[in-house]
């Protein structure tokens, strides 16, 4: 007879062999090193308490740990967002590699990536978190990897320079210590959020600077700490809508942009094709002059004031009493989609027009996959800022398009 733990076991390495396949076949992993650590390390033994088609659900996190209203401070991220980053990362044997928000599960598969003769330091801000994943590593046998409590905002001096930094909170910005962390060929990895949408980038440096490699969308709970994020202004419209911008420049008038989604709609269609939304949600809130967000909740959608790009949240165009947003329509002729642009309130002429203009020459010159090339300058703004600057607090982010 089985024992009842024998066919847990086996369950789990089941699980676990189906996720690597859909992980291959997804193209979240591409090489033979990141294969074959999600399949070595058993992902189960760092949820013990979570149900196994969870864990090994390649686009779930797990809960780790919830704030006093619920929201999670802690998880282990999606297998999926794993796997994208450490190709991105491109850790080889005997690196030393820092890892900034913990849990275990990712720090042990960057130890099997870095192997006998590398280093993982992994760092978090929570006891709770640190403490958990120490009693995770060390039970499921990864009891070389090193664990700090610390506000990662400072990186951790201690075992620079490091090889790779991996981010694994949503970072508003990038801390000075991370750049000055890193070896001279060094990576930085980090889900940094630009005009409120969170891309991972992986940055070389690049002299002084980090020239972006590649980008990913990603979601991820906040960074907590001297780095987290205060830049973020939410204004409420009404029940269900609210429009949230990062830029100190844009004025939200709340009371007139409400009063314009009252006023008809304009609609205008720019003929231009709608696809690779999230490359063109970049090339949106870096060029639009004045830029928010505009969020809608599904039973605002459903009441037909705002249209459906909205329950995401869309790159807005707004001036003191008006707003203009992307929608998109079937293009009959091509199969595809056509993009647009609802506009409201009196300048909703002219706001429509500019942003028609952009989607125009978005699709005629940028529209492919890896267009952008990103850049962060440390150091403060100087003047006023050209189109595709976003200041921060430490730097600057410059995307220019090819
Ligand atoms: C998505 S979880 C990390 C997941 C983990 N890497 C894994 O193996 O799945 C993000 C973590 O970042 C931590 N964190 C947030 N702000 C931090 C900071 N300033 N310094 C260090 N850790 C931080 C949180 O406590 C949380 O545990």
């Amino acid at each position: 007879m089985t024992a009842p733990d024998d066919s847990a076991v086996r369950n789990a390495d089941r699980l676990r062999a189906d996720m690597v396949r859909a992980l291959l076949d997804q193209d979240a992993i591409t090489s033979e090193s990141v294969t074959a650590a999600f399949a070595a390390v058993p992902r189960h033994r760092f949820a013990p308490e979570a149900p196994l088609d969870l864990v090994y659900d390649l686009h779930s996190t797990v809960p780790v740990k919830k704030d006093a209203h619920g929201l999670d401070t802690s998880v282990m991220s999606a297998a999926h967002l794993q796997g994208v980053m450490l190709e991105q990362a491109g850790i080889r044997p005997g690196m030393n590699v820092l890892e900034i928000g913990s849990g275990g599960y990712n720090a042990a598969l960057i130890q099997e990536l870095v192997g006998g003769a590398g280093e993982v330091t992994t760092v978090d801000i929570d006891r709770d978190v640190i403490d958990r994943a120490r009693r995770c590593l060390d039970d499921a046998g990864y009891g070389q990897v090193k664990t700090v409590l610390a506000d990662g905002e400072s990186g951790a001096a201690d075992g620079a320079p490091y090889d790779r930094i991996i981010v694994t909170a949503a970072a508003w910005d990038i801390a000075p210590a991370w750049i000055s962390g890193l070896a001279g060929e060094g990576r930085l990895v980090v889900p940094l959020t630009v005009r409120g949408t969170t891309r991972s980038i992986a940055f070389d440096r690049d002299g002084e600077s980090l020239l972006g490699r590649s980008y990913r969308l990603a979601r991820f709970v906040p960074m907590q700490g001297q780095g987290a994020a205060k830049e973020e202004r939410t204004v409420l419209l009404r029940d269900g809508v609210v429009v949230q911008s990062d830029d100190d420049r844009v004025r939200l008038n709340a009371p007139a942009l409400n009063r314009a989604l009252d006023t008809p709609r304009l609609l205008r269609w720019s003929q231009a094709a709608y696809d690779l939304p999230d490359e063109l949600e970049l090339y949106l809130t870096l060029n639009l002059p004045s830029t928010a967000r505009l969020h809608a909740s599904r039973n605002i959608v459903d009441s037909g004031l705002v249209e459906a790009s909205t329950l995401l949240g869309v790159p807005a165009l707004v001036s003191e009493d008006s707003i203009a947003y992307r929608t998109r329509r079937e293009n009959d002729d091509t199969g595809g989609f056509e993009s647009g642009v609802v506009a409201h309130g009196p300048q909703a002429e002219a706001l429509a027009r500019q942003y028609v203009e952009l989607l125009q020459t978005w699709a005629h010159h940028h529209r492919r996959r890896g267009a952008a090339e990103i850049r962060y300058l440390p150091g403060p703004a100087q003047g006023a800022l050209p189109r595709g600057m976003v200041p921060k607090r430490h730097g600057v982010v410059a995307v220019t398009w090819h």
